[in-house]
């Protein structure tokens, strides 16, 4: 074999070494001759970890750790006063305040309650909602809400009314994660509004829904 022939061999054997593998399926990882930074050690979540004293990789919040958007106050936050004993009786004027003032605020109030509470509560608040006259009729009248207009939901404090809201009760579903904070705050000072709307009606508390009303003219 002359030097051209062997060189020709040669070439045409890495041809084929390098393209033989081509379109075939194989379980081996593929060859990567520079890896550069193609592979690198990190955890799965979840992974055990031997570094962290407790095993774990995910590594839970430092306590008392706030992201700069968090509210600071806890009573903005929860409804109660700042010693846990109570719920506050009105809605924080610093908080109408930051928020363009009590008409302002009551607005954004009516607009976010006729969009999260009116098709349970019904827009008057007198649980007329569509969706409690449906539960209703399907047989469920238990999951009609009550009145905003009884007395034991007029006398609720504010800070109560805010944590209905935020944490939900029996059987009504909580709605902190769909609703902002301050929207909730504006939500609960509307809902005053509403019940002082009606506080001349003696009979609020059975009000008749707007169809029977004119039903009844
Ligand atoms: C999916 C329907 C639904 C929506 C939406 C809803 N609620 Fe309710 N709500 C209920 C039901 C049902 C009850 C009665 C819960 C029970 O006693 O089991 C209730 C009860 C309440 C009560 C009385 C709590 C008590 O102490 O008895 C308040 C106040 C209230 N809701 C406020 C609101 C406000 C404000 C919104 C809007 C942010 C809202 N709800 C949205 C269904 C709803």
């Amino acid at each position: 074999m002359n030097r051209s022939l062997l060189i020709l061999f040669l070439a045409l054997s890495a041809a084929s070494f390098v393209s033989g593998c081509r379109g075939e399926i194989s379980e081996e990882p593929p060859v990567v001759p520079l890896r550069n930074m193609y592979h690198q050690a990190r955890y799965d979540p979840h992974e055990e970890s031997e570094f962290f004293e407790d095993g774990r990789t995910m590594r839970p919040q430092v306590e008392g750790t706030l992201s700069r958007e968090m509210e600071v106050n806890e009573t903005f936050t929860t409804g109660r006063t700042a010693d846990n004993a109570q719920w506050i009786l009105e809605v924080p004027s610093e908080i109408v305040d930051r928020n363009g003032g009590a008409e302002d605020f009551v607005a954004r109030g009516q607009e976010r309650y006729n969009i999260y509470c009116a098709p349970c509560h019904g827009v008057a608040g007198d649980s007329e909602g569509l969706v409690s006259d449906r539960a209703a009729n399907l047989g469920f009248a238990a999951l009609r809400p009550p009145s905003f207009h009884e007395d034991r939901i007029r006398s609720m404090p504010d800070g109560q009314l805010y944590a209905t809201i935020s944490n939900g009760i029996r059987n009504m579903p909580a709605y902190r994660h769909n609703i902002p904070q301050d929207d909730r705050w504006a939500i609960a000072l509307y809902v005053r509004a509403l019940q002082v709307s009606q506080a001349s009606r003696t009979d609020a508390m059975n009000m008749p829904s707007a169809a029977e009303a004119e039903v009844q003219q």
